[in-house]
């Protein structure tokens, strides 16, 4: 009989497949180059605190924090959108009742803090932050504003594609997950150094959505399917940081 203490033989999660994450240090992505570690990443075991963790949150979820253009007194402007999708295991299983939380900027691309001083409006029936649960299959869904690209300063005429960030908190302290999604056939999406900061091709694809016909409402939004894998040869790729502008 094994004497060894449970938290030793826990079945930790597969490594990353090499190109599939950001890379830390990415000098086009310009604050990579003060952030980023100058020693190489010690990896630790799989233990219990890793694969365990607390359940964030369900008991403050309130009506429309799902429905980020239901928030305010009066209707956003923009163009409303339907965004769901399911958040998946690194086997292909529903992570189910887990919560999902997005912020975004408005339609004019602008986030609603001070630090934010882009030269667009703000939107009062519009604060751009939401959040749900999945379903027992997994799924989640939100209905919002398509948000507006903005310019940051990265370099000369920098300009973010039109993105959604996520944060996901799975079933564990190593499924957490924060990451940007972003909108099929937008040509900004080639000049961003916060997307080609991974070198994977189709771990990119990953974190564009996909128009979709199924979630699509007559008269009224557009839907874009996007989902999400925590962990595993598919998992959708971790952000590089998360800037006051990111
Ligand atoms: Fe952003």
């Amino acid at each position: 009989m094994s004497t060894k203490p449970a938290t030793t033989s826990v079945a930790g999660y597969r490594r990353n497949d090499r190109g599939t994450q950001p890379d830390l240090l990415y000098p086009p992505y310009a604050s990579t180059v003060k952030r980023a570690p100058s020693h190489p990443l010690v990896l630790l075991p799989a233990s219990l605190s890793e694969v365990t963790g607390p359940v964030f949150g369900f008991d403050v979820l309130k009506a429309n924090d799902h429905d980020l253009t239901k928030q305010h007194a009066g209707d956003p402007i923009g163009e409303r959108i339907v965004v769901s999708g399911r958040v998946l295991d690194a086997n292909g299983r529903p992570v189910i009742n887990t919560l999902v939380e997005v912020w975004q900027a408005n339609a004019a691309g602008r986030y609603p803090h001070q630090r934010d001083q882009h030269n667009a409006p703000t939107d009062p029936n519009f604060t751009g932050a939401g959040r749900t649960q999945t379903d027992s299959e997994g799924r989640y869904r939100f209905v919002t504003i398509r948000p507006g690209e903005y310019p940051w300063r990265n370099h000369y005429n920098a300009w973010r594609p039109a993105h959604i960030h996520f944060s996901l908190f799975g079933p564990a302290f190593s499924t957490r997950l924060v990451t940007q999604m972003y909108f099929p056939g937008d040509p900004l999406l080639d000049y961003d150094p916060m997307v080609t900061s991974i070198p994977d091709e189709r771990a990119r694809r990953r974190l564009v959505s996909v128009f979709d016909w199924e979630t699509t409402i007559p008269e009224q939004a557009l839907g874009y399917r996007f989902d999400i894998i925590l962990r595993g040869r598919d998992e959708t790729p971790m952000e590089n940081y998360l800037p006051a502008r990111s």
